[in-house]
């Protein structure tokens, strides 16, 4: 049996389809006891893991697995952006379908936000919807993508543009697997991290503040802390506007921007989603100071606090050519969020209190995009 005493629980309370998301340091070797009690009468799963998550941890998955007497199915797909495709998503559901996954039966997306992405969509429309849980092992995936219910592909024409809402049966957060990343891919889940800090928590924001130089994958304590404040503010979010109809758009701090810089760059290793939002955030915050909604200060923390955690935080330091700012503001306007014409951005009075508005002066925000890409910012 596990103890929980070294788990953290966060609960998304959505009446019905409201699940729990644990968080600790070591949690894959017990994914077997952590999930049996799901499975009911299926005591079976079937995973669906991408190509590092397998190198690293399909050991250590399957043998913890065995020991709960879950019989087990897995695949391996690639990591990779181009794996959100309507290609994956249909070898994945025949795959599903000739394993004969029923109503019943349990999918298990362990990997990376691409992994928990495309698997959480295949399950949302295999049989009109099978259960699925998240083990997601990236930084980035713990602290967003596997929280919320947001699942679906990329279209040729844009990122994430197919897609349904399926809430998973339950998200493990294993901190232990972040030691396997890539510097540079936890350093991007720090993005999202801060992120959560300005649109609604202030005090994580000092905390972040305070631990900067602590802020490692060693360091599982405070990673089980950060996870799990991230997952309780979005998990707050969500509940309280799981559809994204109003208040739940607010998750798209330092978004309009990021989305329209990783566009320019061509969604490539030039820079990484997370790395996106941290420069976003950094606009977004300048642009409410200059509209008069924040201090100067608040600009200024947010940009020293990535800069502490090694992040880039204005569009000249993006390597390569960068477009003009007009070029980024037709990008803008080419977000899936514009409502009849109008980019919405997220703003911040102050640090932990983030708002969001169609009102915003492109005029501003092309002054703010150039003061961005010159060097003398
Ligand atoms: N990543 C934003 C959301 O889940 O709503």
């Amino acid at each position: 049996m596990v103890t929980e005493a070294n788990i953290q629980t966060v609960e998304v309370k959505l009446a019905e389809r409201s699940y729990k998301i644990f968080i600790g340091g070591g949690l894959t070797s017990k994914i077997g006891d952590l999930i049996s009690p799901l499975l009911g009468v299926r005591q079976r799963v079937v995973t669906i893991l991408d190509q590092g998550a397998a190198n690293s941890h399909r050991e250590t998955l399957c043998q913890s697995l065995a020991a709960a007497n879950i019989e087990q199915v897995e695949r391996v797909i690639p990591a990779g952006e181009t794996t959100k495709s309507w290609h994956q998503l249909q070898t994945i559901v025949e795959w599903l379908i000739e394993r004969k996954v029923e109503r019943l039966d349990t999918v298990m997306a362990f990997g990376g936000g691409v992994t928990g992405d495309l698997v959480g969509f295949a399950s949302a429309i295999l049989r009109r919807g099978v259960n699925y849980i998240q083990v997601p092992s990236t930084l980035l995936a713990q602290v967003d993508s596997s929280v919320g219910g947001k699942t679906g592909i990329n279209s040729p024409i844009g990122k994430n543009l197919i897609g349904a809402f399926h809430q998973p049966k339950l998200v493990i957060c294993d901190v232990h697997l972040l030691k396997t990343l890539p510097h540079r891919d936890f350093l991007s889940g720090l993005g999202e991290v801060v992120k959560y800090g300005i649109i609604s928590d202030k005090e994580f924001f000092v905390w972040l503040e305070k631990n900067a130089a602590r802020l490692s994958p060693e360091r599982a304590d405070l990673m089980s802390q950060m996870v799990q404040r991230s997952c309780q503010i979005k998990a707050e979010i969500v509940a309280s506007d799981e559809k994204e109809r109003s208040g739940r758009a607010i998750l798209n701090l330092g978004h309009t921007f990021a989305h329209a810089l990783e566009a320019v760059t061509g969604y490539s290793d030039r820079l990484l989603h997370g790395e996106a939002v941290a420069i976003g955030c950094c606009l977004a915050l300048k642009l409410s100071h200059e509209m008069g909604f924040c201090q100067r200060d608040d600009w200024a923390r947010t940009r020293a606090l990535f800069r502490s955690l090694q992040m880039k935080t204005a569009i000249h330091e993006i390597g390569g050519e960068m477009p003009r700012a007009g070029e980024i503001i037709d990008l803008i306007h080419q977000d899936k969020k514009v409502t009849l014409g109008q980019p919405r951005f997220v703003l911040a009075r102050g640090l932990g209190d983030a708002f969001v508005t169609d009102q915003v002066d492109l005029v501003q925000v092309q002054e703010v995009l150039e003061g961005s890409l010159s060097a003398a910012h």
